[in-house]
């Protein structure tokens, strides 16, 4: 049994928090709102306003801490306030802990921010003084419990292959796919990459929608065959190289043309123009480094 605790006791805390308790652990929620604490502890959860690891035995501290955007970037006030907190009941604590990464992250922020003010908080040094890792959620809102307790996917990314088998041994046993990484920055693009990727395929074909409407077609069928004729739809390996731009007939003519026949409707497809532009770029690279390999071998 691990003692565990969840700071930020929102949708994925709470959810984290009970697959944990429902598996056996020993679970404390941490959260600044009276609210929360007031709807968790009315479900008999062990729910608290300050992080307390004086006496604490050897813990995981998941950060499951709001991120969300203002704008063109994140607004990491609230998680870095939570962070913080952590690392000054660090400062207190004896036992060997571990510091979780859970919430949604730019890249870079775990080895980052998080590190930083941990170090600055507890006046310990990470490796030394306590462990982190990052270990991003995947679960769908409306699901929250169920996907927390039955994972398809888990990721874990420690620099200390140590931190990654004592998390493995924790998340394992939930199932699923599990994949490691040692930067912290992977698990991180990870999880950015998994909603960016969703988000422009809902694009996708929302825009082929206003086309289709256009058309005076019905879209439904027309994406349920595609769904299943198109190979990057079938095949979940299929496109996903980098630094490859697509070549041969088809796909440069037909992305090309159907940006004509979308003006002679009058209508705006900004992704497909998208997708055309990073191709050039993409073809304009290796052009560039074609030519400078020739050059240096002539
Ligand atoms: N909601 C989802 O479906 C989902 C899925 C996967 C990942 N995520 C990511 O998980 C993270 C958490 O998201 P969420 O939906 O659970 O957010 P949420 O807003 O539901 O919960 C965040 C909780 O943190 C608390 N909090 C704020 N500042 C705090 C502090 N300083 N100390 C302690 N508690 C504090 C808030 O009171 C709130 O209860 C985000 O990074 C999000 O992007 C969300």
């Amino acid at each position: 049994m691990a003692r565990i605790f969840i700071v930020g006791s929102g949708v994925v805390g709470t959810a984290t928090g009970k697959g944990f308790l429902h598996a056996g652990h020993e679970v404390t929620f941490i959260d600044i709102s009276h609210q929360r604490l007031e709807y968790l502890r009315s479900q008999e959860l062990d729910a608290r306003d300050v992080l307390d690891l004086r006496n604490a035995p050897d813990a995981f501290i998941f950060l499951t801490l709001p991120t969300p955007n203002v704008g063109h970037r994140y607004d990491l006030t609230a998680f870095e306030d939570g962070t913080a907190s952590v690392g000054a009941a660090l400062a207190d604590a004896t036992g060997d802990h571990t510091v979780v990464v859970r919430s949604t992250v730019p890249p870079g922020t775990t080895e980052g921010l998080v590190q930083t003010l941990l170090e600055k908080h507890s006046g310990k040094s990470v490796g030394e003084g306590f462990s982190l890792a990052g270990n991003p959620e995947f679960l769908r809102a409306a699901t929250a419990l169920e996907d927390f307790r039955h994972p398809w996917m888990t990721v874990i990314a420690s620099r200390s292959n140590r931190t990654v088998e004592r998390l493995t041994e924790l998340l394992a046993p939930f199932g699923g796919e599990l994949r490691t990484f040692s930067n912290p920055a992977a698990a991180e693009l990870v999880k950015c990459a998994h909603n960016i990727y969703n988000a422009t395929k809902i694009s996708f074909w929302n825009e082929m929608w206003l086309v289709s409407q256009t058309l005076g077609l019905d879209l439904d069928p027309i994406a349920q065959t595609v769904a299943r004729s198109a190979e990057g739809s079938y095949n979940p390996l299929y496109g996903i190289r980098g630094g490859a731009p697509y070549g041969g007939v088809c796909l440069p003519k037909d992305t090309q043309g159907f940006l004509g026949l979308a003006e002679s409707l009058s209508l705006d497809m900004p992704l497909l123009k998208a997708v055309v532009q990073v191709n050039d770029t993409l073809i304009e690279r290796a052009d560039r480094e074609a030519d400078e390999l020739a050059a240096e071998l002539a």
